[in-house]
């Protein structure tokens, strides 16, 4: 199918609630330049389905210079383990070091994440999606409250721009935590080994800790911070503009 034959929305209905696997095959069948955002934790299983089905395919991960030991060895590990074309992206080095001169390299923790964010993992986001048609995250609805409306497919409200249409697929949108955890098991998918040390969601090290069993996944991220803000500017479209200010 070309990219004019199919109606965003009708395929936004059609993927509702479809396995990732289908989402992904369907992604792919429509999109020849369509790349994955891999974060170094338990959205591995999406670059196992899709290298299963494109190999080759684009993979890339945000190198914020703030990663856990344990995620950059992951990094590695998939980059010898599967068949994929797996890209670093780094940040601009001059804004890196104008933000820790001015505020020192902990200045989050004094007035939000979002600075260091837009720095660190934003900036590089945007150069490398100007460069797609489309983009394959690991978002799932029940990450967090900003995600619960998440769609299998959607239109990038935030990173396209008037000459450039940018779609984003979300094959894990309708999975839960356990149904990852089962894929992972099942097919023997490498893992970020600060999983077995109660970490869950997994970002930056000094902007990510363990939880407790009954605690919700996202309070072990930006835990000073109110939970209906914890989106780092990669998703800021699941935030409303109420959420923004
Ligand atoms: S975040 O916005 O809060 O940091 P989260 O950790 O939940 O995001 O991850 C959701 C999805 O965003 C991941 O599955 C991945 O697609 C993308 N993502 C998050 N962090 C990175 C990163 N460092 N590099 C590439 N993609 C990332
Ligand atoms: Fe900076 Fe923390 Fe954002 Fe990483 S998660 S880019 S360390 S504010």
């Amino acid at each position: 199918m070309s990219l004019q034959a199919f109606d965003p929305e009708q395929l936004k209905f059609e993927l509702a609630g479809k396995n990732p696997r289908i989402i992904l095959k369907t992604a792919l069948s429509l999109f020849d330049n369509i790349a994955i955002s891999f974060s170094g934790a338990e959205d591995v299983v999406l670059v196992d389905m899709a290298a299963k089905i494109r190999p080759g395919i684009q993979v890339f991960t945000l190198d914020t210079g703030r990663l856990h030991p344990e995620t950059y060895r992951l990094i590695d590990t998939v980059r010898e383990r599967y068949p994929v074309r797996l890209e670093v992206l780094f940040p601009d080095a001059a804004s890196v070091q104008r933000l820790v001169n001015e505020k020192g390299l902990f200045s989050f923790y004094q007035d939000g994440h979002h600075e260091c964010c837009g720095i660190r993992k934003v900036e590089p986001l945007r150069r490398k999606l100007a460069t797609v048609d489309a983009w394959i995250t690991g978002q799932r609805r029940d990450q967090n409250q900003t995600r619960a409306e998440l769609a299998e497919i959607e239109i990038d409200s935030t990173f396209s721009t008037p000459e450039h249409r940018l779609f984003k697929v979300n094959p894990l949108a309708n999975w839960s935590s356990a149904q990852v955890w089962d894929y992972i098991e099942a097919y023997d998918v490498p893992y970020n080994e600060l999983h077995r040390k109660g970490f869950v969601s997994i970002g930056c090290e000094p902007c990510s800790r363990a939880i407790l069993p009954h605690q919700h996944e996202r309070e072990g991220r930006w835990w000073w911070e109110d939970a209906a803000k914890k989106e780092c500017g990669l998703h800021a479209g699941n935030l409303t503009s109420a959420d923004r200010v």
